[in-house]
C-alpha cells in the first residue's frame, strides 16, 4: 500500500496533490516502519521546517537587538532628562577645602573640575548670604557651559550663546559669562566678578540690565548649575561660563527670587 502511494506520488507533480498526500500519509501511519518510510520520503519537508525555525530564531534575535538599541534615548531632551535624574539623586559632594593646583595652568580636565568645585562652593556661599538654597552640580549643564566657553575662546569675545544651544524641555537655560585678562580664572574669581554687580542692584526694582549676572547666580528658583572655563586662543584671556536651570532673570519675579542680604 505504501509502495502504491509512493508511485502515485512520483508520477504526480501537482503541488496541491502532494500536500493532501502528505497529510493523508501522516494520518495513516500505524507503525514505526511506516513512519520511517514517511520520514525518508518527505525529508525535504523536515528540512524546510528546520530552516523556518532557524530563520524565525534569527529574526527574533535581530528584533531583540534592534529594540534594545532603540531603547537608548536618542532625542537630546530625553538624554538630559535621564542624566538629570541621576544628577538629582547623586548630589556631588564638594570638599570643604580644595587645594590649589599649582602644577598646571592649562585647560586640563583636572584643573577644570577643580575650577568647577571652587565655583560651586563660592556660588553657594553667596546664595546663602541671600537665604537662597544651594545649587546642585549638573554634568550636562557643565558640558553645555564648557562647549560655549571653548567657542568664546576661539571667537575671543564675550557674547551669549544662541538660545537653541541651551534649551531644556522647551525652556531656555540661564547663562552667565565672564572673562579675565592676565590671570588664571578661578571659580572664586568668577563668582566675585559677578557678585560685584550686587552693588548696582536695586532690590526694590524688577529686571535690571546692569546686574544680570548677579541676579542669575542668586536666583532662588534656579536649582542646578554647570561651569565651563577655557584659556583663549591667543594672549592671556580666560573665559568662564555658567549655565543655570531653571533659568533666572524672569521679569515680574525678582522680588521673591533676588532677596537682599539677610546676614
Ligand atoms: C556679566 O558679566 C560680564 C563680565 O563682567 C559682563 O561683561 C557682562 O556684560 C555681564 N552680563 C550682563 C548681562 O550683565
Ligand atoms: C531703588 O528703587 C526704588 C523704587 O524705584 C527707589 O525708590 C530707590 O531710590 C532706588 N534705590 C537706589 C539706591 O537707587
Amino acid at each position: 500500500m505504501v509502495v502504491d502511494r509512493n508511485q502515485k506520488y512520483r508520477m504526480s507533480s501537482d503541488t496541491a496533490y502532494r500536500i493532501t498526500d502528505f497529510f493523508n500519509k501522516m494520518t495513516n501511519i500505524n507503525s514505526v516502519d511506516e513512519f520511517s518510510v514517511f520520514a525518508r520520503q518527505y525529508w525535504y519537508v523536515w528540512l524546510i521546517i528546520g530552516l523556518i525555525i532557524v530563520i524565525m530564531i534569527v529574526i527574533n534575535v535581530i528584533m531583540l537587538v534592534y529594540f534594545h538599541r532603540r531603547r537608548k534615548p536618542i532625542r537630546q531632551s530625553d538624554y538630559f532628562k535621564k542624566t538629570l535624574e541621576m544628577a538629582r539623586t547623586r548630589t556631588i559632594m564638594v570638599p570643604e577645602k580644595v587645594k590649589e593646583n599649582l602644577l598646571s595652568e592649562e585647560n586640563s580636565p583636572d584643573t577644570n573640575s577643580q575650577f568647577a568645585m571652587e565655583a560651586l562652593i563660592a556660588n553657594n556661599k553667596y546664595r546663602a548670604l541671600h537665604d537662597c538654597p544651594p545649587l546642585k552640580y549638573n554634568e550636562n549643564l557643565a558640558k553645555i557651559a564648557q562647549k560655549w566657553a571653548e567657542t568664546l575662546g576661539k571667537m575671543q569675545k564675550l557674547q551669549h550663546s544662541p538660545t537653541h544651544w541651551r534649551r531644556f524641555n522647551n525652556a531656555v537655560l540661564g547663562e552667565n559669562l565672564c572673562y579675565i585678562y592676565n590671570s588664571r580664572l578661578t571659580g572664586e574669581k568668577m563668582m566675585d566678578i559677578w557678585y560685584a554687580e550686587s552693588k548696582v542692584h536695586n532690590f526694590s526694582l524688577d529686571k535690571q540690565v546692569d546686574s544680570q549676572n548677579f541676579s542669575q547666580m542668586i536666583w532662588k528658583n534656579s536649582r542646578e548649575v554647570g561651569f565651563g572655563r577655557v584659556k583663549g586662543a591667543s594672549g592671556d584671556w580666560w573665559y568662564g561660563v555658567a549655565i543655570y536651570m531653571p533659568s533666572g532673570n524672569i521679569v515680574g519675579h525678582y522680588a521673591e527670587n533676588v532677596p537682599p542680604i539677610t546676614v
